[in-house]
């Protein structure tokens, strides 16, 4: 039995550094801005970019729309509660890997929200191993196709192969059931975000803006951008944002 993997504990200082970016400022300011957060766990990192700028009016009568997904209900269900924003912020159960359905939530919040069909930007904070680990090398490839799919922006935080030993240890620890969770039946391993960062690049249509470093959990931020759907690049406007 595939069971849940047990949670991390990010601090809130390594959350506010990987969403320095998510506040809108990097994309301009001449539209509503239309951004989603895949695993958004309870919200911490969909609303603590918002929760330094005015969500409602970021920028002059511009508003920033986030739809945070995460497949844990009880998760959502605490976000929605503490939703700062409810007017901007969305949170929804969905499963990624639910092709179907997670495809209809997003068309149908882009269709309510602006009408380019586009996101601005996708965040992906630390769910890359989840989706590896329940769903092998070819379900993190197709994740991948699906969260570079319908945005301009990704800002991506993979897991280096030290976390799958981790969780591993963790679950042992903690008495979970592992008998599924066989790390030597992955192909894609210890190279894992290399191989991740290449897949993006040469099968996803997408190109490297720039390496924001490391978090303090040492794993690297990478934002790319989709070159199938824009025809700015990294303006000199951007590259200031992300000094
Ligand atoms: C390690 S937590 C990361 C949470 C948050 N992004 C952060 O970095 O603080 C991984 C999250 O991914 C969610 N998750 C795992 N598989 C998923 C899937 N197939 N679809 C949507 N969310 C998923 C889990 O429920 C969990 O909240």
């Amino acid at each position: 039995m595939r069971g849940p993997l047990p949670h991390e504990n990010q601090t809130s200082e390594s959350v506010d550094e990987r969403t320095h970016l998510s506040n809108g400022k990097l994309f301009g300011e001449e539209h509503d801005q239309v951004q989603k957060d895949i695993s958004c766990e309870t919200s911490k990192c969909s609303t603590a970019g918002p929760g330094q700028v005015n969500c409602s009016q970021y920028s002059e009568n511009k508003q920033l729309f986030i739809l945070g997904c995460d497949i844990d209900k009880v998760l959502i269900q605490r976000a929605t509660e503490a939703n700062p924003y409810p007017e901007n912020i969305t949170f929804q159960e969905v499963d990624i890997m639910d092709l179907t359905n997670s495809s209809k939530l997003f068309v149908d919040f882009l269709a309510t929200h602006q009408s380019a069909g586009l996101f601005d930007l996708t965040t992906c904070f630390s769910i890359t191993m989840w989706i590896h680990l329940h769903h092998g090398d070819q379900g993190l490839m197709t994740f991948l196709h699906e969260i570079a799919k319908r945005t301009r922006y990704l800002l991506i935080e993979p897991q280096p192969w030290k976390c799958y030993k981790s969780a591993v240890r963790r679950m042992k620890k903690l008495k979970l059931p592992i008998e599924w969770l066989s790390l030597n039946d992955l192909g894609i391993n210890k190279d894992v975000v290399e191989k991740i960062e290449t897949y993006l690049v040469t099968e996803c249509n997408m190109e490297i803006v720039q390496r924001l470093g490391e978090t303090e959990w040492e794993r690297q931020l990478l934002l790319l951008r989709n070159i199938s759907f824009s025809s700015d690049s990294c303006t000199e406007k951007h590259a200031a944002v992300l000094k």
